[in-house]
């Protein structure tokens, strides 16, 4: 039999061993159900991860358990709703996941993914444009490579923007995947007081000053302090925090560290975050020389790996068929987790829009 027969006479499974449904099952059971924080978020812009509180996170993480857990049972909350997919800059897993999400929500889309196509080509404002969307859709979610397109878009917009990544500032949504994965690994750590020894050691090879991904990441992470012994940055930039960012974190009681050396640390590190790419203008710079993870990484047994992906030479393929790979998990969970934002921010819209002031 030739490689190509072998290949398609093989049964498709999961290819991560961690997509199953007993995990998220796990987390709704150990997550008592609260509506009210949801309600909060009901027909807001989502534009950082500062805006998620303790109770707001574990609620949605909670719904989107759900949704994974139970897919059969779905009904379609978002029928008659439109979304506005406006991608003006490359993504794989932002874009797909949130119309894939959409989609599995009974929704419609309406898909930009070349400003070029748009007024956008002839100078018109992003004020301007807000403007259009107000009237073509429910929602609207915004990649650009500009860190200021979403709060100029915010000027003009009566309806809500969910942030995909704007520059180097944030990616709120791509945080609730991270720690999402998090809470699906370990529910525990979501519970309320975690005994020192249970507390988890994260590693962030990245700079928190210069990628969204890891930015947005550690302000979510800065919401469970009580879980987190320790936050160690590998780095080898001299600049990595922006003026006051390592202040507003230890203020939330995340404790950080910075090491230059990545295998001294990693024998000691229950979760190892991973990203080599920062957004700059229309292109990425690729960061981090030198530091990458293979399988043969000290890699403290148990530890799990996270990449928000695209993945460079920074992850080597011989750990994807490891128990360290999450990040494929990761990348799936974002669909379940940006359905619970979603109906969570569109699903009461009218309720909430038609209501008088009191
Ligand atoms: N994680 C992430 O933002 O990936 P994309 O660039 O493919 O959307």
């Amino acid at each position: 039999m030739t490689h190509l027969e072998e290949q398609l006479q093989r049964p498709l499974q999961p290819k991560d061993g961690t997509a199953g449904i007993e995990r998220p099952k796990a987390l709704v059971d150990a997550l008592p159900e609260d509506p009210e924080p949801l309600l909060e978020i009901a027909a807001r812009h989502v534009v950082s991860s500062r805006q998620f509180d303790r109770a707001t996170l574990i609620q949605l993480f909670r719904l989107a358990a759900q949704y994974e857990a139970t897919p059969a049972l779905m009904h379609l909350p978002l029928t008659g709703k439109i979304l506005i997919s406006a991608f003006y800059e490359p993504s794989t897993r932002t874009r797909l996941s949130f119309e894939s999400a959409w989609h599995r929500l009974g929704g419609a889309i309406m898909s930009i993914t070349d400003p070029k196509s748009t007024g956008m080509a002839k100078g018109e404002s992003l004020v301007d444009i807000a403007e259009m969307f107000n009237n073509y859709g429910d929602v609207i979610v915004l990649r650009s490579s500009e860190d200021q397109a979403v709060y100029q878009m915010l000027e003009g917009l009566r309806i809500p923007i969910v942030n995909a990544g704007n520059g180097i500032d944030e990616h709120p949504t791509q945080a609730l995947a991270d720690v999402y994965t998090l809470a699906k690994w370990r529910p525990e750590l979501f519970q309320g007081h975690v005994d020192l020894q249970a507390r988890i050691r994260v590693g962030i090879i990245g700079v928190p000053s210069r990628m969204r991904t890891v930015r947005s990441l550690l302000l979510m992470l800065g919401r469970f302090p009580e879980a987190i012994r320790e936050v160690v940055i590998i780095s080898r930039e001299h600049e990595n925090f922006d003026s006051g960012q390592r202040e507003e974190l230890e203020a939330a009681g995340l404790v950080l560290r910075v090491v230059d050396q990545l295998d001294p640390v990693l024998p000691e590190l229950d979760v190892v975050y991973i990203n080599a790419i920062a957004w700059v203008g229309d292109t990425f710079e690729s960061l981090g020389t030198g530091l990458h993870l293979t399988r043969n990484s000290p890699l403290k047994p148990g530890a799990i790996i996270l990449h928000p992906l695209a993945r460079g030479d920074e992850l080597a393929t011989d750990l994807d068929d490891t128990p360290h790979n999450w990040y494929f998990a990761q990348a799936r969970g974002a669909v379940f987790v940006r359905m619970a934002l979603l109906t969570s921010v569109v699903r009461r819209i009218s309720a909430v829009m038609d209501t008088p002031e009191q």
